[in-house]
């Protein structure tokens, strides 16, 4: 049997044909036409008025961040179970994460730990749908920040295809971020979003994109900006990957279905209630007892697998003290299972055989 990658990128013709085609006519290749038409695609996508594409998903956060007047010494909240980009593109600006814990039933951040870890510092909350799960409350957490005046951005990197009640994530904060990096739904290589109804915070995303220019190719510079610009090259991609995205958010949950199915009888195995019906499961993930042997006996039978992240709070990068519980549970137990698009229902039958057979 062919080793089964955790993760791997997809695509085939249709992304070789359009780069191609691209090159043939002569492009910019900077972000240009073909940038403008992939931001417009996730507009229509996620129904967000505005959408802006950046670099990858770690500047995307610092630069919502930034657009909302986040700044050095202001603290910003935000889950101690999320990839490390989230804490570090507050600290990136001179921010401070505040970590939290989450909540065991979604894994998403903890709604009265956040309410706790409000400071008057607390300038905004990083609310990650991790694995494209979101919290049950996040009105909640809507309103709470509002009455609060402090600003809810959403780390929506692992959502794009998941909604909550019908509403995409990443549209319940002022600003979504969205990444498109290899192992994402879509990919760009590398890539990011950011998504806003609010016109004002869109005109400054697109200045701190791009140097603080007052508009494309203008030397006068209104504000402070960097260049987290995308290229016209990876929207070709990201335009053509975009045209599979309902197909992929389609199969990804049928995938989840299967995964369920075929693991939920399993002792020693505990799903992660998953709501197939809004979210398109990223990775199949499980908690489960005996981790480490279990890695090395599905390697042994060609199948990846990879770890959860650790608890943030206690990694080298950070060495905060506190107690986080749920997250340190979950970081200890936690795997994401072969995830990829381009699995068949059958290998899908194959991976839960063996694990079966692991806990037998
Ligand atoms: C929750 C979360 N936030 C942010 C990022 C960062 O995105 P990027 O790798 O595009 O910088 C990722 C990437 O996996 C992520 O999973």
């Amino acid at each position: 049997m062919k080793f089964i990658n955790q993760m791997e990128p997809s695509f085939n013709e249709q992304e070789k044909n359009a780069l191609n085609e691209y090159m043939e006519a002569g492009g910019w290749i900077t972000e240009f036409k073909k940038t403008r038409e992939f931001e417009q695609m996730i507009c229509d996508y996620t129904s967000a008025k505005y959408c802006s594409v950046v670099s990858n998903g770690t500047v995307s956060l610092s630069i919502a961040l930034m657009a909302c007047g986040v700044g050095v010494g202001d603290e910003v909240i935000v889950p101690d179970y999320t990839m490390v980009a989230t804490p570090n593109s507050a600290e990136l600006i001179g921010a401070k994460a505040v970590f939290v814990d989450i909540d065991r039933s979604n894994l998403c951040m903890d709604f009265n730990k956040m309410k706790e870890a409000v400071t008057e510092k607390t300038k905004a909350v990083l609310l990650v749908s991790i694995n494209g799960r979101y919290p049950s409350n996040i009105d909640q957490f809507v309103n709470y920040c509002k009455e609060k005046e402090v600003s809810l951005i959403e780390d929506a990197a692992q959502s794009l295809g998941s909604f909550c009640n019908g509403k995409h994530l990443g549209r319940f904060g002022c600003i979504g971020s969205f990444s498109f990096s290899a192992p994402k739904i879509i990919t760009t290589g590398q890539g990011g979003a950011l998504i806003t109804d609010d016109k004002e915070l869109f005109e400054k995303i697109k200045k701190i994109r791009d140097f603080g220019r007052e508009g494309g190719g203008s030397d006068h510079y209104l504000t402070k900006g960097w260049n987290f610009k995308f290229t016209d090259i990876q929207a070709v991609i990201g335009i053509e990957q975009m045209k599979k995205l309902p197909e992929r958010v389609a199969r990804k949950k049928e995938m989840g279905k299967l995964y369920k199915k075929y693991l939920s009888d399993i002792d020693g195995i505990e799903l992660i209630p998953t709501d197939l019906e809004q979210t398109a499961p990223w990775f199949f993930d499980i908690l489960c007892e005996r981790r480490e042997a279990l890695i090395a006996y599905l390697k042994e039978k060609n199948i990846g697998s990879r770890e959860f992240y650790p608890a943030l709070h206690a990694e080298p990068a950070y060495d905060y003290n506190g107690s986080y519980p749920v997250t340190e549970e979950i970081a200890q137990k936690g795997l994401w299972l072969p995830s990829s698009i381009n699995l068949l229902d059958d290998d899908i039958r194959k991976i839960c055989e063996c694990i079966r057979e692991f806990y037998q």
